[in-house]
C-alpha cells in the first residue's frame, strides 16, 4: 500500500540528497515509488518555480498563491494519481515549506496560509514528514559557491524565522513528523530514516 513522504527544512539542510536516497532505496526493493518537488513537479510548476526563485520581488500573498498554483497542479496531476494506483509517494518539499517559508517567514496570518494550502492539497496529508534541521547560518553557509536565489538573499532573521517555524510544526506534530540534526554524516541521516520508512510500509501490508 501507498504511502506519502515529505522531507522539509531550510536552506541547505540536505533534504534532496535524502529524498533521492530514500527513493533509491525503494526502488531497490521493488517497491513502486515516484519522487517528485516542489516548488515544480509539472511544466507548468516548473515555469512557476523559476519564477519563484529567480524573478522579481512580489507580495508575500502573491507568492503564496503561485507557491499553491505549482502544488495543486502537482497534487491533481501527479502525487494523487499515484496514491491511487498504489504507488509510494516522496516529495521534496510541499505545504509544510508554504506554511514555514510565507507564513513564519513572510508573516503572513496562520490561519490564511492554511486554509489556501487546503485549497491546493485537497487536504491531501503526509503520512511521514522528516525534517533536516539545521542552523540558518550553517545551512546558507553550505550553499555559498552558488549564485542565492530569492529566498536564499533574504536576511538571515527571516531563515532564523522559517527554522522556528518548522520546528514549531514538528512539535505541535510529533506522529507525522522525524526530526534529524541535519549536521549527522549523510550516510547516518539516512540510516536513521529508514527503519522508520520501513515500519511504516510494514504496517501497511508491504512485505520487507
Ligand atoms: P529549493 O528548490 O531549494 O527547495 O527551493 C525552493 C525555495 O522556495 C526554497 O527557498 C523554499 C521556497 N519555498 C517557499 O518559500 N514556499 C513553498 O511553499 C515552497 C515549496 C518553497
Amino acid at each position: 500500500m501507498s504511502l506519502f513522504i515529505t522531507f522539509e527544512g531550510g536552506e541547505g539542510c540536505g533534504k534532496s540528497v535524502q529524498a533521492r536516497a530514500l527513493y533509491r532505496q525503494l526502488s531497490k526493493l521493488a517497491i513502486p515509488v515516484l519522487l517528485t518537488h516542489e516548488p515544480g513537479g509539472t511544466p507548468l510548476g516548473k515555469r512557476i518555480a523559476r519564477w519563484l526563485k529567480w524573478g522579481e520581488k512580489i507580495p508575500p500573498q502573491t507568492e503564496l498563491l503561485l507557491f499553491n498554483v505549482s502544488r495543486s497542479l502537482l497534487v491533481a496531476g501527479v502525487i494523487q494519481p499515484a496514491i491511487n494506483n498504489g504507488q509510494t509517494v516522496i516529495c521534496d518539499r510541499f505545504a509544510d515549506s508554504t506554511t514555514a517559508y510565507q507564513s513564519y517567514g513572510r508573516g503572513l496570518d496562520l490561519a490564511m496560509v492554511r486554509a489556501v494550502n487546503h485549497t491546493a492539497t485537497q487536504r491531501l496529508e503526509p503520512d511521514l514528514t522528516i525534517l533536516l534541521d539545521i542552523a540558518a547560518e550553517a545551512g546558507l553557509a553550505r550553499k555559498q559557491d552558488r549564485k542565492a536565489d530569492r529566498f536564499e538573499q533574504e536576511n538571515i532573521a527571516f531563515h532564523q524565522r522559517v527554522r522556528q517555524g518548522y520546528l514549531k510544526l514538528a512539535s505541535q506534530e510529533p506522529k507525522r513528523w522525524l526530526v534529524i540534526d541535519a549536521t549527522l554524516p549523510r550516510a547516518k541521516i539516512t540510516e536513521i530514516i529508514w527503519p522508520k520508512v520501513k515500519r511504516l510500509l510494514s504496517e501497511r501490508g508491504s512485505r520487507l
